[in-house]
């Protein structure tokens, strides 16, 4: 980790150029199936690294709020994991990439279940179990847990969440499917309506850095010292983003990047450095797959600057950073 005043300004300096670099970068189209979301500027940018011991450097918008969207769901996946407990979780969803789109309309054959926790078929049915646990105070809880991995307070948009619940015929396809073959229960719809409100949750972009970092730290928020989720399940949720975060890009990602990471059709992209770093960036401007085409481009390139990808072959875990800065 950088430690002189001189490493300092050199990871700032990085970020600055990283900034500079992409936002010539204007291919990519922002999300319009969710009406609301139509209306983010699609030039705003930022870019926010935080390290495991809560060093800021960041450049650009990273102080917009804009909806987590799928980011959300390696987060509600790790409450199940911790609240309820591996083997009740995987009855429910199983951790195999499906190569498929985000919103594809598949379940596994033979289990039914969906294929991993990063598909909207697999995150509604964990934000079903989170339901079924917690009733009426499902959100409230959430909102709890979600706020302590960032370090502040945060609360849902609520035109994007009516936007969602309007138009999320996809969705609700989705969720019913899951109540015919058993894998969410009666409150199908219930449980629906508290996974729109979960992709509605407001965060920057540096809140999206604090999040990756609170998971880089351990589930221990950096600057807080407080536990965003137990140590147990953040080995799982890191499995499970670094094989199915970018959906049908998961492959690609693994290879060019090489760290865990989830995207949201907002534009967030948050990627970890495993006991070392929290990447977070936002720009709307989206590929095919649905992930942030600048955001994949940034991380990208901080992989191969800093060696960041976990077989870079100068990767030797936490100490790397201090070697190079
Ligand atoms: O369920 C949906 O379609 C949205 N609320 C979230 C999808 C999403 O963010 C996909 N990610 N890139």
């Amino acid at each position: 980790m950088p430690e002189s005043p001189a490493q300092i300004h050199e990871m700032q300096s990085l970020v600055e150029s990283m900034h500079a670099k992409y936002k010539m970068l204007d291919e990519g189209e922002v999300a319009t199936y969710i009406p609301e979301l139509s209306k983010a500027n699609p030039d705003d940018f930022g870019v926010c690294l935080v390290t495991a011991d809560g060093r800021v450097f960041e450049s650009g918008d990273c102080d917009r709020p804009f909806t987590i969207q799928s980011i959300s769901k390696p987060f509600t996946f790790g409450m199940v994991i911790d609240e309820l407990g591996h083997d009740k979780v995987f009855q429910h969803v199983d951790v195999e990439p499906s190569g498929d789109a985000f919103n594809a309309i598949e379940l596994q054959r033979g289990s039914n279940r969906p294929h991993n926790p990063m598909v909207n078929a697999g995150a509604i049915a964990v934000t079903a179990l989170l339901h079924a646990e917690h009733g009426d105070r499902a959100l409230a809880h959430m909102l709890e847990r979600f706020s302590t991995i960032a370090g502040r307070d945060l609360t849902i948009d609520q035109a994007v969440y009516e936007s969602e619940r309007r138009t999320g015929h996809r969705n609700r396809a989705i969720a019913h499917l899951l109540l015919n073959f058993g894998i969410v229960y009666e409150e199908a719809e219930a449980a629906l309506d508290l996974y729109f409100k979960q992709c509605s949750i407001l965060v920057t972009c540096r809140d999206l850095a604090m999040m990756a970092a609170t998971l880089a730290n351990m589930g221990c928020h950096p600057l807080t010292g407080k536990t965003g989720l137990g140590v147990n399940c953040v080995k799982d949720v890191l499995s499970v983003m670094f094989t199915c975060g970018m959906y049908d890009y998961s492959g690609q990602w693994a290879y060019r990047v090489g760290v865990p990471a989830k995207s949201g059709v907002a534009g967030g992209v948050v990627a970890v450095v495993n006991r070392q770093l929290g990447i977070g960036t936002y720009s709307p401007r989206l590929d095919r797959f649905g992930n942030s085409r600048r955001g994949i481009e940034v991380c990208s390139d901080l992989a191969q600057r800093l060696g960041l990808h976990v077989f870079d072959c100068l990767n030797i875990g936490s100490g790397y950073l201090d070697t190079v800065l």
